[in-house]
């Protein structure tokens, strides 16, 4: 299986396109694939039938692919859920992950992520209990890597106080206006942990039309959007596009040819905080 890639093609809002837009990623080159089993957002089992229909198609086998999906709390679900809510926790885990391999039509994702902490702001029993049951998940074979999504810095810290195992990855939004998400960046550059990042575009409009930005994509021949993902990957995090349209997804990945100095980088990493 492909150990973790550049880039993470993210399925939410998809509804009915969600099939053939991930099939399309593929074909465009994604490699990565992040989905939740969680309706509400994301449509899991229509990720499966792009997947499904790309491997007949000879596209890609599983073994090119990283998949990876997400536990949610009930709080977090609409009325359609992947497990028994009347469960505890741990149960609710592996009924979520049961649901998860059923939709993406294998035996094991590479990355398994708890979605969110059941609190804003602390990290709690209930997160604790549900970090163990998704370890048992990945002791089973069922996932190779573990990650928390919409994490801060505080509760990082008392997930490492706690003495539990680390993530392997933190997905969060990354705001340019609190540099770019610093002070959970630089915990995961010292624990060896990878950072996702996700509305990279969305969250920071600011940056797409700083002149900085411009003056660099005019240089390179490329767009706002395509410097703002050279960057990322440039600061060591692992981007997500969620796009729909297939130029985007073109250029999306060929950001990686994208060169930014050290200096560029530097400035575009204190643009806006
Ligand atoms: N863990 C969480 O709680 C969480 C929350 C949100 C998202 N996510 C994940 O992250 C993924 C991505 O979400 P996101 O918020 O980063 O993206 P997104 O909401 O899907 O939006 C990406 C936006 O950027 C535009 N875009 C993409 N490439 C572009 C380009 N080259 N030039 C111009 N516009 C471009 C897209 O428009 P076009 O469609 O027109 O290209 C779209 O409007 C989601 O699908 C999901 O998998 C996770």
């Amino acid at each position: 299986m492909l150990d973790t890639p550049d880039f993470l093609y993210g399925t939410a809002w998809k509804e009915e396109r969600t099939a053939g837009l991930t099939e399309l990623a593929l074909r465009a080159g994604f490699r990565g694939i992040d989905t939740a089993n969680q309706r509400r957002h994301y449509f899991e089992a229509a990720v499966g039938e792009g997947l499904a229909a790309a491997y007949r198609a000879g596209v890609v086998t599983r073994a090119d692919l990283f998949l990876q999906t997400k536990f949610t709390y009930r709080g977090g679900q609409d009325h359609r859920l992947p497990y028994d809510p009347d469960a505890d926790l741990p149960t609710q885990v592996a009924q979520s992950m049961a649901s998860s391999l059923e939709h993406l039509g294998t035996d094991r994702v590479d990355s398994y992520v708890l979605h969110g902490p059941a609190s804003g702001s602390r990290w709690t029993d209930d997160d604790a209990l549900v970090w163990i049951a998704m370890a048992r998940e990945r002791d089973a074979g069922r996932t190779r890597m573990l990650g928390v999504s919409n994490i801060s810095l505080r509760q990082l810290h008392e997930l490492a106080d706690s003495g539990a195992e680390l993530p392997a990855f933190v997905q969060n939004r990354c705001f340019a206006r609190f540099g770019w998400d610093r002070g959970v960046r630089d915990f995961c550059r010292e624990h060896g942990i990878v950072y996702q990042g996700f509305s990279l575009l969305t969250a920071n409009r600011e940056v797409l039309g700083d002149p900085l930005v411009a003056e660099i994509a005019a240089r390179e021949k490329a767009t706002p959007a395509q410097v703002v993902f050279a960057f990322s990957r440039r600061v060591g995090m692992l981007p997500l596009t969620g796009t729909s349209d297939p130029v985007h997804m073109a250029q999306d990945l060929a950001s990686r040819d994208v060169t930014l100095s050290a200096d560029e980088v530097s400035a575009i990493e204190h643009i806006a905080g």
